[in-house]
């Protein structure tokens, strides 16, 4: 199959909604990372979708649907907190978590009774959901367990020739995933978290828990317990206080003829003179803008990549740790 990618002109949202209604899977840009959707309501579009990444059949989908949706349609209920929820994040990078009325395919949920909706803010998938009007069920546009995508280019890796197109909104300006918020309960709980904090959460519904599964027990979202976000060259993941073995482990792996190539953020620099770094950058925000970025260039060039974690807290730290954590095969510890 030929796979195009084409700039977010109504034409390519038109030859989008033509895919989609045939049962295809198409690749969007969002806010956040790219996408790869399919009609939420056909159990063959949905299944096509966990055949192309590899996804395990007990993760579910985010359903995906324009700033105008009606999405009364598609939950059962949704507590006082919702809608407050709602006017202050959305369209954004914040997935809901409701009741679901059953409308879409079962194959979405996997077999749990609720619903995660995402509404995003870029006019490339605004565009392309108004286009379709129909409720998309799309996870991030990778093969499972491999870094998210946030080019077309990364898209067109991972998929180039398994799907008709990719909508190339160009790069994700967010750069990791949306939070994703359980609103089932009496408070909102953080399942996974992402660009927007607790704390802007609980500034608005008042409170916010985090959830943590406890031993034995099945996690609510259950893509929070695989390795995941990982490259495809070796890793080895540092603590700040372990740069000089990290730094001994660099010239380790030069002298066995090697590349091997640092990842930390930007005031460690300095010490690592004369060592091929990456630069995750200063704040929050820069660090989720670049982490999948330089992870998808290390895997293509480097034999060894070394992640030195971030110090940094607050805001978005809480969902670029956790991610680069599991980048490098950690727990999580976020
Ligand atoms: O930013 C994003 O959220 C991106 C873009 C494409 O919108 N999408 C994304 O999808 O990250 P995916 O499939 O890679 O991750 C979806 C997450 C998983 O952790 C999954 O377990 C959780 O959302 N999830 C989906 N439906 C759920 C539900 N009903 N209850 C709990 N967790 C759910
Ligand atoms: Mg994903």
């Amino acid at each position: 199959m030929n796979t195009e990618i084409l700039l977010p002109t109504e034409q390519a949202f038109r030859l989008a909604k033509t895919y989609i209604e045939a049962g295809e899977a198409v690749a969007f840009h969002t806010e956040t990372v790219y996408g790869l959707g399919a009609d939420a309501r056909s159990d063959s579009a949905v299944r096509h979708i966990f055949e192309l990444k590899g996804r395990p059949s007990d993760n579910p989908l985010i359903v995906h649907v324009h700033r105008d949706y009606d999405i009364s349609t598609l939950i059962d209920g949704e507590p006082a907190y919702a809608a407050p929820l709602r006017r202050a994040f959305l369209p954004g990078p914040l997935t809901m978590v409701y009741p679901s009325a059953g409308k879409v395919s079962r194959f979405v949920s996997c077999g749990l009774d609720t619903l995660a909706i995402r509404v995003p803010a870029s006019s490339a998938a605004q565009g392309f959901l108004r286009a379709v009007n129909a409720p998309i069920a799309a996870p991030s546009a990778n093969l499972s367990k491999h870094v998210s995508p946030v080019t077309a280019k990364h898209v067109y890796e991972d998929f180039g020739g398994k799907i008709p197109l990719i909508i190339d909104g160009g790069a994700c300006d967010g750069g990791i995933e949306s939070t994703v918020l359980d609103c089932t309960g009496e408070i909102p709980v953080i399942l996974r978290a992402g660009l927007i904090s607790r704390e802007q959460i609980a500034a608005v519904a008042g409170d916010c828990g985090v959830y943590r599964a406890k031993a034995g027990e099945k996690p609510k979202s259950p893509g929070m317990m695989y390795k995941h976000y990982a490259p495809r060259c070796r890793t080895a993941y540092f603590h700040r206080e372990e740069l000089q073995t990290a730094i001994a482990l660099y010239h380790e792996e030069e002298r066995a003829g090697g590349a091997p190539c640092i990842l930390c953020e930007h005031a460690l620099l300095g010490a690592l003179q004369g060592c091929r770094a990456l630069d995750l950058g200063d704040t929050d925000r820069e660090m989720a803008q670049r982490l999948y970025v330089l992870l998808r260039r290390a895997e293509t060039d480097a034999t060894l990549l070394i992640g030195i974690a971030p110090t940094l807290r607050g805001g978005a730290m809480t969902g670029v740790l956790n991610r680069f954590q599991r980048a490098f095969g950690g727990t999580d510890e976020a």
